[in-house]
């Protein structure tokens, strides 16, 4: 990779600021647990993996320059940091997943020293970090063997290496295959309202040398009628117990054109971003986020001041619509129940049961 997208600088955490892609290559620095936060709610940075291990680092960032030898009083600090990283961003099972991995540490430790606590919770999200890039690494390994030479691919969003510590997700499966001598060429839908497809996948992609065409979202049915495109891959931001998956806004659409034009539709994802505490999609809580980005995307405003904008930054597709989910332990097939138990408890959603991240269904205002 050309860039980093996360970085752990021994006593700040450094990302590429992805509101500033494709124009500038930015790297700032999250110094405390706000900076972490503000970097996660303004999608500075973004993709549910990457935002996971940024989230780990905040929770360490927000006890960092605790100065008390008191435990009590340190393990009370945690929680309220844990509960406010946690409350960043609903959708993305991972953001969840990395605060249960960090309170664990704090639940587990039994030493009366917090300077060795502090020690303890770094690790742990040093180590995220670097398990996102293993399970990336892995996932490419596993989903390339689905895709051969003079594939076409449609990807939405973005769910490569800026929005993960790693490869990425669905990307890691098409830079594996290419690595293979694979010739694929991907189509980037540019996913409105934020043009991730646009910004950040079409960047990320010419940055690694890979063939990519852009359309724009509206355009998806007709290239897939007229033959062009002949396999679909995204990243996920939740999956239920049931395989129903939370991605990107216009995911749904994509993956319903994919059944109409019989093409394979794939989600890529790891294991942090299964929340087997939901029976199905309908309880995966979708953030809904500020209008502005609708009508004022970056630029002057393209639509009338004072127009009612509803702006959901997630929705889901049925579990039915997905051909296969690529995860690092291999490729499951339906019916997802039975194939996804593999993955067990470990993938239960914790805070949900400790009152951190309600599992109802609902729409939330980000
Ligand atoms: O709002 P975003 O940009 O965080 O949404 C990102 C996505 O929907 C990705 O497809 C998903 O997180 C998978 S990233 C490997």
């Amino acid at each position: 990779m050309r860039f980093r997208t996360l970085a752990w600088k021994g006593n700040y955490l450094e990302l590429i600021d992805q509101t500033l892609l494709p124009g500038k290559a930015v790297y700032l620095k999250c110094r405390n647990a706000e900076d972490a936060w503000k970097a996660i709610r303004t999608m500075k940075v973004r993709g549910a993996p990457a935002i996971g291990v940024a989230a780990a680092f905040g929770v360490y960032l927000g006890v960092m320059r605790l100065r008390t030898e008191d435990i009590r009083k340190f393990r009370s600090e945690f929680a309220k940091t844990a509960k406010y990283m946690a409350s960043a961003r609903p959708t993305a099972r991972n953001l969840f997943s990395a605060v249960e991995a960090m309170e664990e540490v704090v639940k587990s430790f039994n030493g009366r020293s917090t300077e060795l606590l502090k020690k303890a919770l770094l690790k742990k999200a040093v180590e995220f970090a670097k398990q996102d890039e293993e399970l990336c690494r892995a996932i490419g390994r596993h989903g390339a063997k689905l895709f051969k030479s003079g594939d076409c691919v449609l990807t939405h969003c973005n769910a490569g290496a800026l929005a993960t510590a790693g490869m990425g997700t669905a990307l890691s499966v098409i830079y594996s295959a290419r690595r293979a001598g694979k010739k694929i060429e991907m189509i980037a839908s540019e996913t409105r309202p934020f043009l991730q497809g646009a910004r950040l996948t079409a960047w990320e992609l010419k940055e690694n040398g890979v063939p990519v065409t852009l359309i724009c979202d509206s355009m998806v049915g007709s290239v897939m009628r007229a033959g062009r495109i002949n396999r679909v891959i995204v990243g996920a931001d939740r999956i239920a117990a049931n395989g129903d998956t939370a991605n990107k806004i216009g995911t749904y659409q994509v993956a319903e054109l994919a059944r109409i034009h019989k093409i394979p539709f794939y989600v890529a994802a790891p294991s942090t971003t299964f929340d087997f505490s939901l029976k199905t999609g309908k309880e995966i809580p979708i953030e809904v986020r500020d209008g502005k980005e609708v009508y004022q995307a970056f630029s002057r405003p393209t639509a009338p001041k004072g127009v009612r904008i509803f702006n959901p930054a997630f929705d889901v597709t049925p579990a039915h619509l997905i051909t296969a989910i690529i995860t690092e332990k291999g490729v499951s097939r339906p019916p997802y129940q039975k194939s996804l138990a593999r993955f067990g408890r470990a993938a239960s959603g914790g805070l949900k049961r400790s009152g951190l991240a309600s599992g109802r269904a609902r729409l939330r205002r980000g």
